[in-house]
């Protein structure tokens, strides 16, 4: 198994001086000891390039939030991945469960998006997670693999490029995190879902997002399949998210 993947998910917070002052602290912490995972911070698109210019050559790495279906043309206000790609961004979030609750994003749209990521040699970060109405109603298993067999369709034997994020919807931003079991859960069925569709699914890695910070970080990070966290909140405190980071096993202790 591969290193662990931790990703701040800054949502629409922050500003020049803020982030200057953010990742300042946050390259001095991880400066001290190396680091034991693979970190990067994904901001609003117009913070790209000051995460480019202050990250460029450090240990962190940096992505966007969202990118356009479309590959360019007339879509007013949308970012095209290749734009994302001029500032560096090796990653994108696809498919937050706050954009397919406020933009009415689809599954067939973050599967269109996620084609045009790795079209543009981005890695899409694609989340799926389940309602507190549909965990209540048992229906977990079958939203989160109905939301990744979308992706999965539609980027074919690039399925191992992806990265996944599980984020249960009830647990973004409520401080009520998903116990390490149900997590693992979740997760295990992920796997297998990856594992059917590509050979090479020991690429692919499974993120876990929804109030995790420095206190539950090292038990949900020591479960099998989970690799490693997408982080809202938490990931605003140079602190919270230096202690998630140095809570990963290092990667030859990871089996
Ligand atoms: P919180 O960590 O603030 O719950 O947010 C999780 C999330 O949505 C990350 O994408």
């Amino acid at each position: 198994m591969t290193k662990k993947l931790i990703v701040g998910n800054w949502k629409m917070n922050g500003s020049l001086a803020v982030n200057a002052g953010l990742l300042q602290t946050l390259l001095a912490g991880l400066n001290d000891d190396g680091v034991a995972a693979d970190v990067a911070l994904c901001a609003s698109a117009p913070y790209l390039a000051q995460l480019q210019a202050l990250l460029q050559g450090t240990a962190l790495g940096w992505g966007a939030q969202d990118c356009s279906a479309h590959e360019s043309g007339a879509y007013t206000g949308e970012v095209a991945a290749a734009m994302l790609r001029d500032f560096g961004c090796r990653y994108v979030i696809l498919g937050h469960s706050e954009r397919r609750q406020y933009h009415g994003e689809n599954d067939d749209l973050v599967a269109q998006k996620a084609q045009r990521a790795l079209a543009a040699g981005i890695t899409p970060i694609v989340c799926v997670g389940e309602t507190l109405a549909d965990r209540e109603a048992g229906r977990t298993e079958f939203v989160v693999k109905r939301q990744l067999s979308a992706v999965i369709h539609a980027v074919g034997h690039c399925a191992s490029e992806i990265v996944v994020a599980y984020e249960p919807v009830w647990a973004i931003g409520t401080g009520r995190t998903a116990t390490p079991e149900q997590a693992q859960t979740v997760h295990a069925v992920l796997r297998s879902q990856l594992k059917a569709a590509s050979a090479h699914s020991s690429r692919n890695r499974i993120l876990y997002g929804g109030s995790m910070n420095a206190g539950n970080a090292a038990e949900l990070l020591s479960q099998p399949d989970i690799d490693g966290g997408l982080i809202g909140g938490a990931s605003l405190k140079a602190d919270e998210f230096l202690s998630i980071i140095a809570s990963c096993p290092p990667a030859a202790a990871v089996i």
